[in-house]
């Protein structure tokens, strides 16, 4: 099962993420991930990276289809794979295309998270992770259930996103709501496009996912 996992900064994406590669055994290729461990490591592509994230900015589409290019290379791939935030813009969705083909991966489905604009600033201020193994959480819909300890590792510290501050999320949000539409459109055309309701649970989105993603296992 070759997927996309698109949707606003703040949509779900990373947390669906996680149960759609438990249930499906693929790997999760998340451009956000990568770029923050190599921020972490500081090598000079994480260099280069943050002085786009920090601000809200899409590193450029060279940059980010030669990482999905390299990682869709490696043997793990070949039973499937979830890309989650990639591609973002059109240029990256025809060098996709042009990965794909060249590696005999086609896509079989675009799971597009759909959240009303609204209520992402919200998701995103409020959401804090844990430092020890990167568990997501939030002060309103997703709490610990042990007050300060995480959920899958025991960890106790947990930390905020440099990139979910007010003055950043702001400028994110602009810069993701203006390419989405012809992303959309994109995979519209192709008919491989589904689009789940991300304004209800986490649960009730997870259940609507699976739904689709099964037709594709039989
Ligand atoms: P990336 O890490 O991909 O960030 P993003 O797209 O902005 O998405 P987020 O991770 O912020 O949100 P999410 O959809 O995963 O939401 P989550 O599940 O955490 O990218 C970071 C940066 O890297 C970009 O800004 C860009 O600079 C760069 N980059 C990455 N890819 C790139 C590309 N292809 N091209 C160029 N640049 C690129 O949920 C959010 C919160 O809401 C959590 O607290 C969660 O608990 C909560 N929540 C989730 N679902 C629900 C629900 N249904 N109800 C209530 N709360 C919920």
């Amino acid at each position: 099962m070759n997927l996309i996992l698109m949707g606003l900064p703040g949509a779900g994406k990373g947390t669906q993420a996680k149960y759609i590669v438990d249930r499906y055994g693929i790997p999760h290729i998340s451009t956000g991930d990568i770029f923050r461990a190599a921020i972490k490591d500081q090598t000079p592509m994480g260099v280069e990276a943050k002085k786009y994230i920090d601000k809200g900015d899409l590193v450029p589409d060279d940059v980010t289809s030669g990482i999905v290019k390299d990682r869709l290379s490696e043997d793990d791939t070949n039973k499937g794979y979830m890309l989650d935030g990639f591609p973002r813009t059109l240029q990256q969705a025809n060098n996709l295309e042009e990965i794909t083909s060249d590696l005999n991966k086609p896509l079989d489905a675009v799971i597009n998270i759909d959240v009303n604009p609204d209520t992402l600033v919200e998701r995103l201020s409020g959401r804090f992770i844990c430092k020890n193994c990167g568990a997501t959480y939030h002060k309103l819909y997703k709490m610990p259930k042990v007050k300060n300890t995480c959920d899958v590792c025991g960890g106790h510290e947990f930390y905020q996103r440099s990139d979910d501050k007010p003055e950043t999320v702001k400028n994110r949000l602009d810069v993701n709501i203006k390419m989405n539409t012809p992303l959309i459109d994109f995979y519209k055309s192709k008919n491989i496009l589904f689009t789940v309701d991300g304004n209800q649970s986490i649960e009730d989105v997870t259940k609507d996912i699976v739904k689709i993603l099964d037709q594709f296992t039989v």
